[in-house]
């Protein structure tokens, strides 16, 4: 699938990069992986762990500069468009950057990729955009529809779809790496609202999804993940249990501004265009579905469900947590 391609991708050295390319060059022979941030810093220390590779080439640029982003593009076969600005409360706080990064920019990537011939862009959303509360929620919505229409909005050969992520275990600044940091350094750990609910997967999971769904798609579909859910609570206590410190005190600061209790997956709206592609994947088709496209899931089950939330998603107890936790290299360097 991305054997001899030439892969793009725009925010790599975030949480992802690691494990995208690290499961890239594994699974796959790719011709060259084309890495775009704006952080010289960052793509030193990325350019350190990986080595000398000769397949890697670093580009600095920002998603917000379309000659450079054009120029950068040129004979990419694939793109995955990560950059984004994703903390809850930064796009609070900074509600136009988090619009100009996020929503207006994502628009030269989609014309970029078109410009340049791409074959397909693969754009990763979150669970925040599904019936958003907060702002980044809000720009993430507004991305998945302009990827989405891209299908259909334009004439060009390139196709575009979304894989729609949730909390992944371990990124940039997310709980699981705060409470380890707070259990080992002060032993007191901040937890907003004990019974405030997450999905989670693993990185592993994470990127899973992305090939998974590639092989699936004929393009503008969104594809969801059926993951647990857990509460706050179970999170703190996992990690205190893992790391030992049974005396470790427990504060609770509440949710922050924009945060929502509980998220969807997928919601009341979207049910209708959804499908159960097996166990473990919903994809939700566009209102405007092909006939190839209804074609190829006519024979996919629609869901029952009123939408996908934590309350009808499988529970993940503190014991299947820890068998997670256990897995994740990171956590124990
Ligand atoms: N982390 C999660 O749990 C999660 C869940 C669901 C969806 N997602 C989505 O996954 C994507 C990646 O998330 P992440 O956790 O890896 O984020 P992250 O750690 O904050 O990384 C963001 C990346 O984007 C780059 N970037 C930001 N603004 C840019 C710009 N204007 N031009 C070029 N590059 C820019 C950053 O590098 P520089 O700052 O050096 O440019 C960095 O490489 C985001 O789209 C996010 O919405 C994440």
């Amino acid at each position: 699938m991305l054997d001899n391609k030439i892969i793009f991708i725009t925010g790599w050295t975030g949480s992802w990069g690691n494990e995208l390319t690290t499961q890239l060059l594994e699974r796959f022979n790719p011709k060259e992986i084309r890495i775009y941030s704006r952080g010289e810093h960052k793509q030193v220390e990325m350019k350190q762990k990986f080595g000398y590779n000769s397949k890697l080439k670093f580009i600095i640029g920002d998603v917000r500069d379309k000659n450079i982003l054009w120029l950068a593009m040129k004979w990419v076969d694939t793109v995955f468009h990560l950059a984004a600005l994703k903390h809850v409360p930064v796009c609070e706080e900074n509600p136009w950057e988090a619009i100009l990064t996020n929503v207006y920019w994502t628009q030269n990537v989609i014309e970029c990729a078109m410009e340049n011939n791409v074959e397909s862009v693969i754009d990763i959303s979150t669970d925040k955009a599904v019936d958003p509360f907060n702002h980044y929620g809000c720009t993430k919505a507004c991305w998945e529809k302009m990827i989405i229409n891209a299908n259909i909005n334009y004439e060009s050969n390139t196709k575009f779809v979304c894989i729609r992520w949730w909390n992944v275990i371990g990124t940039n600044w997310s709980v699981i790496p705060l409470f380890k940091k707070q259990i080992l350094e002060n032993n007191k750990i901040t937890i907003t609202d004990p019974m405030m609910t997450r999905y989670l997967m693993s990185t592993k999971e994470a990127i899973w999804l992305i090939f998974n769904a590639l092989e699936y798609s004929i393009w503008g579909e969104v594809f969801v993940m059926r993951m647990p859910w857990t509460t706050v609570e179970v999170v703190a206590d996992t990690m205190i249990d893992l790391f030992w410190n049974k005396d470790t005190e427990k504060q609770i600061i509440w949710a922050r501004p924009g945060e929502k209790n509980h998220e969807v997956l997928v919601s009341k709206n979207e049910m209708p265009f959804t499908r159960i592609l097996n166990e473990k994947y919903f994809v939700i088709l566009p209102q405007f579905a092909s006939d190839e496209m209804k074609k190829k899931y006519n024979d996919f089950e629609k869901s029952s469900m009123e939408e996908f939330n934590s309350h009808n998603a499988d529970y993940l107890s503190l014991e299947n947590l820890k068998g997670i936790l256990k897995n994740e290299k990171w956590l124990w360097n």
